[in-house]
């Protein structure tokens, strides 16, 4: 088993390594790639320096999967070069996302849909990843008919340029800037690009990747999108209609038996998810899980993860983890 790291120097692909080692992912070869600027750079894995490679010299090297976490342009032109020579492609970018003919999973709900086949494999965007571990059996159980989520996005989620920009405003340094504005003590309600709707691409993203993962057009979602200075963990109030009615201790008793997802909710002793303590954990956690009383069948909840844990690499593992499993590759 080889396996290749696309953009194994970026914040992506650095929790990607972590994940394989601490997960003991089986394999006899670890190839790191990443742009021309870090070739021959060395990075750790299980106490071994490894140099980066390019591109080229990966494909030519024909792992049998390649992690991809180097931006959308980079995953159209180079994973169609992979899959080419056999590799099973799992990419993180947007690129493939919404192709009609590649998978888009998160494993504990959709990973049964993998076959052969697939040479490239989309992982979802961070925030859509958190929400539908915990809608999914909510959905299987009453049936959505709308979300309406706002995210509270860590910088973390924009790569290794924010984490810079916010670290140098708190330390009062001017540096490069990766958003329009400061990102200390403000909230910017622009996540991605505008798209001529007045939505951003973020938003979009929620709203189509749940229909595609959930396998349901009918779900209709709305989102806004909103980057705050936190520096690890995405969080999300989370409003759902459904169908048919609930009862709230059958919700937190859905959620609780879900894999992958903890329910942090006893407002007694003040206990709710929150950035802090999700960061660096592989869970989705969900608590403030409350009737909306404005409406029939209405649910609100707050939802936290690491987004570039389960929002990324632990959730790209997990895919290869089920390929292996599977005899897939
Ligand atoms: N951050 C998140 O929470 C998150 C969550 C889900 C998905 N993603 C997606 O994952 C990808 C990476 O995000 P990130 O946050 O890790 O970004 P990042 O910290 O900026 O890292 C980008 C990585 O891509 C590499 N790269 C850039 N251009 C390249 C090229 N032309 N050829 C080869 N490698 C190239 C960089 O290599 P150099 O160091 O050599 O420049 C670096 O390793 C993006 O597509 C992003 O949308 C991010």
């Amino acid at each position: 088993m080889k396996v290749a790291i696309v953009g194994a120097t970026g914040l992506v692909g650095s929790v990607m390594l972590k994940v394989l080692e601490e997960r003991n992912f089986p394999m006899d070869e670890l190839l790191l790639v990443a742009s021309a600027r870090s070739i021959g750079k060395e990075i750790n894995y299980k106490n071994k320096a490894i140099k980066v490679i390019g591109l080229q010299e990966a494909v030519n090297q024909k792992p049998n999967i390649a992690l991809f976490s180097a931006g959308g342009s980079t995953s159209l032109e180079w994973a169609p070069k992979f899959a080419e020579v056999g590799t099973t492609v799992i990419d993180n970018s947007s690129a493939w996302r919404m192709d009609l003919d590649k998978k888009l999973v998160v494993p504990e709900i959709n990973a049964n849909q993998l076959t052969k086949n697939d040479k490239i494999i989309a992982n979802p965007n961070c925030s859509t990843i958190q929400m539908v571990m915990a809608l999914a059996p909510l959905h299987k159980k009453y049936k959505m008919k709308r979300v309406v989520v706002s995210t509270y996005q860590s910088v973390s989620g924009t790569g290794v340029k924010a984490v810079e920009q916010l670290e140098n405003e708190i330390a009062g340094i001017k540096g490069e800037m990766a958003y329009p504005y400061p990102i200390a003590k403000n909230a910017i309600p622009h996540c991605d690009v505008f798209e001529e709707t007045g939505y951003t691409k973020e938003e979009m993203k929620l709203v189509r990747e749940t229909q595609k993962i959930l396998d349901d057009n009918t779900i209709a979602v709305t989102a806004t999108a909103v980057r705050i200075p936190t520096a690890g963990g995405h969080s999300e109030s989370v409003n759902v209609e459904f169908e048919n009615d609930f009862n709230l201790t059958e919700v937190r008793e859905l959620l609780s038996a879900t894999d992958g997802v903890v329910v942090q909710d006893n407002t007694d002793v003040n206990t709710y998810p929150m950035p802090m303590y999700a960061n660096g954990k592989d869970d989705v956690f969900v608590g403030r899980i409350r009737r909306d009383m404005s409406q029939p069948n209405s649910l609100n909840m707050w939802i936290v993860s690491d987004n570039l844990r389960k929002g990324a690499a632990t959730n790209t593992v997990q895919i290869a983890e089920y390929l292996v499993a599977n005899s897939l590759v």
